[in-house]
């Protein structure tokens, strides 16, 4: 980095720069104020880190026999990884276990501190496969968008009026074991207090269809509304009612809703027409199939369907974003990213933290680039530690990484130089990181 350009653009947020600079790095401390309320704008959720979440998946499949079924390791490995994205970003989690067939299940609960206690929104998606493949569509597609809908809670720290939770339900497969199993076991006054579930399964189908469950009333105008918006017509879920996880909880009185881009059915002229696709073909042709694989999603399905339940979850809950509180410590000025060439670094330095980083340190990265995916992003803690924040994906042609990653840096010293390193792995797009920023809450 050429000291000269540094120079220069440390004039230019002269006006942000609290307190002496540490050293050469332009890292300022801004206790934030915590304005109150916020309007309530749904975060746009990104299909690329919705994809992410599938492709790993996919990953754990290709490890473990190639499923994810009840009973098999592939399963566990699956809870093992929903789990770990949860606990670092704030949730409290807990894994419910059951006996089917001679094997253990596992459910993931996942709740975000706060919200009425006695008003619970709650969105669940299962989270197994068959044995036959690794169930992309069915269900790596809902587990991916709710876990990323949950992620996108903590990103925003919510602060929503009613309690979120989330679920991750075992051995559906088998007869909906894993969710039966919740409600069966829900004391009846908790059982009371969820004021909706929201269902999702199959929402990323190759050949796709735009199905709301007619269930509660409320919840299926909430989505409506987000596809009215969209411009695209829906049809109530017809494929089969009760053959999912959201009736045990209908069964039980709980108001329940859902989104679903169709299994084996096959569409009709009119759906093609309306949704484009294949008419006289399966929504879904490889559906409970060895064929279920990432190449088995409609990205535009997958990506309106998830933005409808991050939409569903925010209004539903009726949250207001309230602004991180804690202290924030950022670098502005711009670096650029040599094409396929050396890593390069921006630093804060950190000071006046007592004790170690948080599990939930909020690192704030902002990148223009016409190709993200030759980038590798890493944050180097003060005792030099590495923690990966985006590997290289050769296939992610995306513009831009301008995101805020969530990291367990319990681990190490708050206080001491951070940094960021980006390196550019391939040949052709460049970028410049713009800024970096650390907030300690
Ligand atoms: N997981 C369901 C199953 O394997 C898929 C399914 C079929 C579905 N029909 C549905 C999900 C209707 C929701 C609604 O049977
Ligand atoms: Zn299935
Ligand atoms: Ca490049």
């Amino acid at each position: 980095m050429k000291l000269s350009a540094r120079l220069s653009a440390l004039a230019g947020v002269s006006a942000l720069v609290v307190g002496a600079l540490a050293g050469a790095a332009p890292a300022t401390a801004v206790p934030s104020t915590a304005s109150g309320a916020a309007a309530v704008t749904p975060p746009d959720i990104s299909v690329a880190n919705v994809k992410q979440h599938l492709a790993d998946l996919q990953t754990i499949a290709n490890n473990n026999g190639g499923n994810r079924a009840h009973g098999r390791t592939g399963y566990k490995a699956s809870v093992d990884f929903v789990k770990a994205k949860l606990d670092a970003a704030g949730y409290t989690t807990t894994l419910q276990q059951f006996t089917y067939n001679g094997a253990t299940g596992y459910n993931v609960i996942a709740d975000w501190p706060g919200g009425d206690p006695n008003q619970v929104v709650m969105s669940g998606s299962h989270l197994d496969s068959v044995t036959a493949g690794p169930g992309i569509n069915d269900n790596g597609s809902g587990s991916a968008a709710i876990l990323e809908t949950a992620l996108a809670v903590s990103r925003a720290q919510l602060q929503p009026t009613k309690h979120i939770r989330f679920a991750w339900w075992g051995a559906e497969e088998l007869g909906m074991v894993g969710s039966k199993y919740y409600v069966n076991n829900l004391a009846s006054t908790e059982r009371a207090k969820i004021s909706d579930y929201l269902n999702f399964d199959m929402i990323g189908s190759p050949n796709p269809g735009y199905f709301v469950y007619d269930d509660d009333p409320t919840i299926e105008q909430t989505f409506k509304n987000y596809f009215t918006g969209l411009g695209i017509v829906t049809e109530p879920e017809t494929e089969g009612d009760g053959r999912s996880d959201h009736a045990p909880f209908k069964n039980a009185g709980v108001p329940v809703g859902g989104l679903f881009s169709g299994a084996d059915y096959i569409k009709t002229a009119t759906q093609a027409q309306n949704w484009g696709g294949t008419s006289g073909q399966a929504f879904d042709r490889c559906y409970h199939a060895s064929c279920d694989t990432s190449a088995n999603i409609n990205d535009t399905a997958l990506d309106r369907n998830s933005d409808a339940i991050a939409y569903a979850v925010w209004n539903l809950a009726a949250g207001t974003t309230t602004p991180p509180t804690g202290t924030v410590f950022q670098n502005t000025t711009p670096v650029a990213i040599p094409d396929n060439g050396p890593a390069v670094t921006s630093s804060v330095t950190v000071s006046g933290i007592t004790g170690n980083a948080p599990s939930t340190l909020q690192v704030g990265v902002d990148i223009t680039h016409t190709w993200r995916g030759d980038l590798v992003v890493d944050l180097i803690g003060p005792s030099g530690t590495v923690y990966n924040l985006k590997p290289y994906s050769s296939s992610d042609s995306a513009d831009n990484v301008k995101t805020t990653y969530t990291v367990n840096a319990s681990a190490e010293v708050a206080n001491g130089v951070w940094k960021l390193r980006v390196q550019d792995k391939a040949t052709y797009d460049t970028g410049t990181l713009n800024s970096f920023k650390l907030t300690f809450p």
